[in-house]
């Protein structure tokens, strides 16, 4: 018997990625990193005096707890979101700490719920720690990424709880549409499902759509959760602040944030002068996103000319996001394709498997890194393209 949970992984050793990796880098191999999701190290100008000084705030010698989160940071995250009700909103300490109160918040040990297939790897070991399975339903690429309802009815059992969603999703950087929002709201209502829908990157889109929907629009039939937070809100995911609304039926709206409430109030988590620095910061986000924008934008148009369909390699289409999907002839597997191409040209992508494609071979790119870095990148990969 295990002296330590289940809730923790039954090996920590690195994978055979990792291990390669790892090696190499002790080599001290000229590696070129394509898998960059920090912000902060991408070369991107923040607007630096600016930030640090919304952290000088005399109001932060004084601790005021407040479970729901400082008002002031409530009402300018509302005012962000185009005018929601401050009373709706409570704070966390990023969203991934958001997803862990939702679950305790809905769900027994052993309960379920729903996550899309492919998506955001973190799921499975949120739900884990918190006693909870999460079961994948499928999203379906020739509906652009978007629900199938019979099939998500397949993957429901009697002990599901709530149904998670990405908007836009990662990594596919596909929106949730209207109508699949409205038909999203009708089934979970019916079955007394509750819906967390992740925004983190909803501000990220290469241009508008009026067909998107987000799941902060609409009558709210069943109760919905919508997180988001600085990390990608402003790309400050160093500061560590998320945020959940919550809509619905008004006595379960009601109850839910009284009891949200209750979790925060155990744990505290936002520090007083993150609160009292959010409404500058968010007053920042619009800059920040927009240089964080034109970086990913560059970098997917600088990826779109390189990789030449003729290559049997193509770039999946997307609305927006922080990565790019990129197919490979399946003479490879994902495994193998990203082991070469780290061998042999000291690049490194990700595998679609850490996303759960449904099939193989999908590579994955941050469009983050600095465009010197990425153009490196790309003429490593389409050098090896051309090898093969
Ligand atoms: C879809 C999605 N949700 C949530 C997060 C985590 O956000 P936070 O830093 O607020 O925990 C990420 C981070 O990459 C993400 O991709």
């Amino acid at each position: 018997m295990s002296r330590f949970s289940r809730r923790t992984p039954a090996s920590l050793e690195p994978n055979r990625l990792s291990a390669t990796l790892e090696t190499l880098r002790a080599a001290g191999a000229p590696l070129v990193d394509l898998t960059l999701s920090n912000p902060t190290r991408a070369g991107i100008a923040y607007p630096r005096a600016e930030l640090l000084d919304a952290l000088n705030d005399p109001r932060s010698l004084a601790y005021e707890p407040s479970a729901q989160g400082l008002l002031e940071a409530r009402q300018a995250i509302a005012a962000r979101h185009g005018g929601l009700d401050p009373a709706n909103l409570l704070l966390a300490g990023s969203t991934s700490e958001a997803y862990g109160w939702l679950f305790k918040l809905l769900c027994e040990p052993g309960d379920s719920v729903l996550v899309p297939r492919p998506s955001y790897p973190l799921f499975e070991c949120l739900a884990t720690l918190e006693a909870v399975r999460a079961v994948q339903y499928p999203l379906i690429e020739e509906l652009r990424w978007g629900f199938d309802f019979s099939e998500m009815e397949r993957h429901l059992d009697p002990r599901t709880r709530a149904i998670v969603l990405v908007n836009p999703n990662n990594p596919t950087g596909t929106y949730l549409k209207r109508d699949q929002w409205l038909h999203l709201q009708e089934f979970a209502a019916y079955r007394h499902l509750a819906i967390i829908a992740d925004e983190v990157f909803f501000d990220y889109a290469w241009q508008p759509d009026p067909a998107r929907a987000s799941a902060l629009m609409g009558s709210h039939l069943a109760l919905t959760f919508t997180l988001s937070g600085l990390s990608k809100a402003a790309g400050l995911p160093q500061m560590k602040l998320g945020w959940i609304h919550v809509a619905g039926p008004e006595e379960a709206r009601a109850e839910a944030l009284s009891r949200l409430e209750w979790i925060a109030d155990s744990y505290l988590p936002v520090s007083a002068p993150v609160q009292h620095a959010a409404a500058r910061w968010l007053e920042l986000a619009p800059a920040i996103q927009s240089a964080i924008r034109s970086r990913t934008t560059r970098n997917r148009q600088a990826l779109e000319d390189a990789i030449r369909p003729e290559s049997g390699w193509r770039v999946l289409p997307s609305e927006g996001g922080w990565c790019a999907v990129l197919e490979a002839p399946r003479i490879h597997s994902e495994e193998e394709w990203i082991l070469h191409l780290l061998q042999s040209r000291h690049m490194l992508l990700q595998p679609g498997f850490f996303y759960d494609f449904e099939r193989e071979a999908f590579l994955v790119a941050s469009l983050l890194p600095a465009p010197e870095l990425f153009d490196e990148g790309l003429q490593r990969l389409t050098a090896s393209i051309r090898s093969v």
